[in-house]
């Protein structure tokens, strides 16, 4: 234990505790893609909830649900087809498949991704046998599939490889429907699939995963503006959810590594410590994209996709995207809330010699809120602690447990992360009052059952 890695220790307490689980497990698991378990969907979907909330409450962004499958036009029109690979060598002796820009990074060497100006890999050799590399080749990262019964070219799809397109295709409906004036937004979460080469790090990089983006249409004009906004509106919202400051940070892309289609980008990058060359890395994306993705659809779809300025002259408007991984993410905040006590936090109960294990996720994400615990199976405590349940039920997430000592229950739910323990004892019949133990202070308040929905209202919301 002592010498596994943090994210080792953390996959374990994940797989443990019903948060994720390796796929298809019982044949062996399936290479980088993961299930998420009870626990682990819950905090996935408040996470996701956190970030829906926080772009549509905004009487300027509209939520969108588009397909995963779409038109394969769509991905010429976006450069995926053409452009949408990774520099790939292969190790002559042992086999082994790497990705040449990281590679370079590796080896403290930024890799230069200049026009015209192939990677350069012939300092560097293979890291698991030290072998002789493969010149480089691109290898396109999109799953194709086929769609109706004929597996040919002609009806060749792709499994969508970020949620970004089915913004810019559906932009029209949006404005038409819903009658939006720029600048405005369009939000989606969903699927992404993507045929990395080099998956890896649990769920930091995998080949199924979900994205939450949106797309901010605006006048060309104003485009920096609202690029500096978002860049401060997202790094203001992990802020809120508990990423300390000094663990996340911008970076700032250099002109020769934009991407084909931004005209500024930023990655907020996220303290992740995978290993000593790997300690910060990319969590979002904040791009200004310009015109080139409505350009590139008015292009291929031959439909104008322009909307008239105040002079009533037709422009294509320019895009802030800002665009997160919603398993990215969740690691993240997984590893900050990770704390791992040596010898335990108690020194009441038994077992406290053992290492403590809590996650102080914040309320919002913690997939319990609150944890109801009747001191004993006693049936009087029993049915008064169902009572209690019962009252909070509905506005809270709840867990009723009743199995085992009271410090291990702590403890349990201090390792899944629920910030409040209720304790209902044999006073609790007499006084009508209940422990309320907080995870992150161990501090205890007796408060009346009748108070508690108060109680909890302060703290929670
Ligand atoms: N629409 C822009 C776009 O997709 P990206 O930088 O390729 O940009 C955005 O991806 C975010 O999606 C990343 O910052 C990361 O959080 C997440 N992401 C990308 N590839 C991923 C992968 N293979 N596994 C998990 N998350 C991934």
């Amino acid at each position: 234990m002592e010498n596994d890695r943090k994210i080792d220790r953390i996959v374990n307490l994940a797989k443990r505790r019903g948060f994720i689980f390796p796929s298809s497990e019982i044949y062996g698991g399936l290479n980088s893609i993961y299930d998420y378990g009870p626990l682990g969907v819950a905090m996935k979907n408040n996470l996701k909830k956190a970030w829906w909330d926080f772009m549509t409450s905004r009487n300027d962004v509209v939520g969108l649900d588009s397909a995963i499958l779409m038109h394969p036009q769509i991905w010429r029109a976006s450069g995926h087809v053409e452009g949408f690979s990774d520099p790939l060598v292969d190790c002559k002796k042992c086999k082994m498949r790497w990705r040449a820009d990281h590679l370079l990074e590796q080896k403290g060497i930024k890799p230069d991704f200049g026009k015209n100006k192939p990677l350069d890999v012939r300092e560097v050799k293979c890291p698991n046998c030290g072998g002789e590399l493969t010149d480089i080749r691109q290898f396109n990262l999109m799953f194709k599939t086929f769609m109706g019964p004929l597996e040919e070219e002609a009806n060749q799809i792709y499994l969508r490889p970020e949620t970004a397109q089915g913004i810019y295709v559906n932009f029209l409906n949006v404005i038409d429907s819903m009658r939006m004036k720029i600048p405005f937004g369009i939000a989606q979460i969903g699927k992404a699939f993507r045929n990395e080469i080099t998956p890896g790090n649990f769920i930091f990089r995998m080949r199924e995963f979900e994205q939450m983006e949106m797309q901010y249409f605006v006048e060309p004009k104003t485009a920096d503006k609202y690029y500096d906004q978002w860049k401060k509106l997202r790094m203001d919202w992990y802020l809120s959810l508990g990423i300390k400051k000094d663990h996340i940070k911008f970076r700032d892309h250099e002109k020769d590594e934009l991407a084909h289609y931004a005209k500024k980008a930023t990655d907020i990058e996220y303290k992740f410590e995978f290993s000593e060359n790997e300690t910060f890395k990319e969590m979002e994306g904040i791009h200004n994209r310009g015109d080139w993705d409505l350009s590139r659809h008015q292009e291929f779809s031959k439909q104008k996709l322009t909307i008239k300025d105040a002079d009533n002259k037709d422009y294509i408007p320019y895009i802030v995207e800002t665009s997160v991984g919603v398993d990215r993410s969740m690691l993240a905040f997984l590893i900050e809330a990770y704390e791992e006590v040596k010898g335990g936090r108690t020194t009441t109960t038994e077992s406290t010699k053992e290492s403590e294990v809590v996650l102080h996720l914040h309320h919002k994400l913690a997939p319990v809120q609150i944890a109801i615990l009747p001191l004993s199976k006693k049936e009087e405590l029993n049915s008064k602690s169902k009572e209690v349940y019962s009252a909070l039920a509905g506005q809270y997430r709840l867990m009723y447990d009743e199995t085992q000592a009271i410090g291990r229950r702590y403890r349990r739910q201090d390792e899944i992360g629920t910030p409040y323990c209720v304790t209902i004892d044999f006073d609790t019949l007499g006084d009508k009052k209940v422990t309320v133990r907080d995870r992150d202070t161990m501090k205890q308040d007796r408060v009346a059952i009748v108070e508690l929905d108060n109680y909890f209202r302060e703290k929670l919301n």
